[in-house]
């Protein structure tokens, strides 16, 4: 039994030398340390021997089983040492090139203003409300209180989605500014169908709606076709436009500096009665008149009013019960102020010399 151990062993060992893949390590694994083996079968077969054989046979077992194990393992780290060698070889890499930095990314700029204006409107109260971009005539004028050939109209010049003519007054195009959210909001929140009768009790409003307009214009350094806007909206009882010329100025403080001081100048608006634009005073002279403020000393920054009546009651609130304020901005133009931005091409150039800046 003992000499059958010894040759047993020397076997395994002299295959053992001879291997020289992992495929082959593993099947001799199997076949030498494995249940099945040779070695298992003396183990095996103790029950069977006398009390005095039984040690010294186990002692010898054991001491053959623990030598394969020892001389496996050493294979086996040796296969592995063998293949790192070879991929070094192979794949000859110079780890002392310096590394290539990571390109860090950043926000755009309007994006970063977009955000500033969520953040000082969500403090007040406002949730983000999203609506669509690819917009009917009806929503983006006509329930504004902009009737097909109103003069007002031609402010906005429209990109059509639809050439065909079957849709009447009503074509398809893309919203020319997020005033058609506050239509879509105002039916959302009161459930409002468009129908005659008016819902009770619609919910109070105070969102604003950003995003992305398109106009169909000469690209100048002051206008491009494709622009974002910030609109917001305030619905509910006894909303006034000491609510409305409040909110403004705090928000222009929040975003320009404490200090700031504005103003409201009339204007008119389809959709807002009364309108007003708000300026603020010039950053870049305090007041005093500069090219940038066109020697005026202000700056305007957003369109406002309180919510038409119509407007009201085509998002289903009763213009006799509640009131609502209204407001639209243009996130480039405040960024070009800002920083001093000369030209709202910059803003989709592309040019990281400009991106990086910011
Ligand atoms: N929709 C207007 C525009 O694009 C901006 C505007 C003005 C929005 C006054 C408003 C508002 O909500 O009250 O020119």
């Amino acid at each position: 039994m003992l000499d059958q151990l010894k040759t047993l062993q020397s076997t395994a060992l002299t295959e053992l030398a001879h291997i020289g893949d992992d495929a082959a390590l593993e099947t001799w694994r199997v076949t030498h340390l494995g249940k099945k083996s040779a070695i298992q079968g003396v183990f095996d077969g103790m029950k069977n021997l006398t009390k005095e054989e039984r040690p010294l046979v186990g002692k010898a077992a054991n001491e053959a089983r623990q030598a394969l194990q020892v001389a496996f393992d050493e294979k086996a780290a040796a296969l592995k040492e063998a293949a790192l060698q070879r991929a070094l070889q192979t794949d000859r890499l110079d780890v002392t090139l310096p590394g290539r930095p990571l390109a860090v990314g950043g926000l755009h700029p309007i994006t970063q203003t977009m955000r500033h204006i969520y953040a000082i409107f969500a403090e007040m109260g406002f949730q983000v409300y999203r609506s669509r971009e690819v917009e009917t005539d009806e929503y983006n004028f006509q329930l504004l209180n902009f009737p097909p050939n109103h003069p007002a109209r031609e402010m906005q010049d429209s990109f059509y989605i639809q050439s065909d003519t079957d849709r009447g007054d009503n074509p398809i195009i893309l919203r020319t500014h997020t005033s058609p959210g506050q239509i879509r909001s105002m039916r959302e929140y009161s459930g409002y169908d468009g129908g005659d009768t008016l819902p009770e009790n619609p919910p109070p409003v105070r969102i604003i709606l950003p995003g992305m307009c398109y106009r169909f214009e000469p690209i100048t350094t002051r206008s491009n076709i494709q622009f974002t806007q910030v609109e917001g909206l305030a619905v509910g009882k006894n909303i006034t436009l000491g609510d409305l010329k409040g909110t403004l100025s705090d928000f222009a403080r929040r975003i320009f500096g404490q200090q700031v001081r504005t103003r409201f100048r009339a204007h008119h608006f389809p959709f807002t009665e009364p309108s007003a634009e708000m300026d603020i005073e010039c950053f870049v002279c305090n007041g005093a008149g500069c090219t940038v403020c066109k020697r005026t000393g202000w700056l305007e920054i957003l369109g406002s009013g309180m919510v038409h009546p119509v407007v009201l009651r085509n998002g289903g609130y009763d213009p006799n019960i509640y009131s609502g304020f209204a407001f639209g901005m243009g996130p480039e133009r405040i960024t070009m102020l800002r920083h001093k931005i000369e030209d709202i091409r910059y803003f989709w150039a592309n040019d990281l010399r400009f991106l990086e800046q910011f």
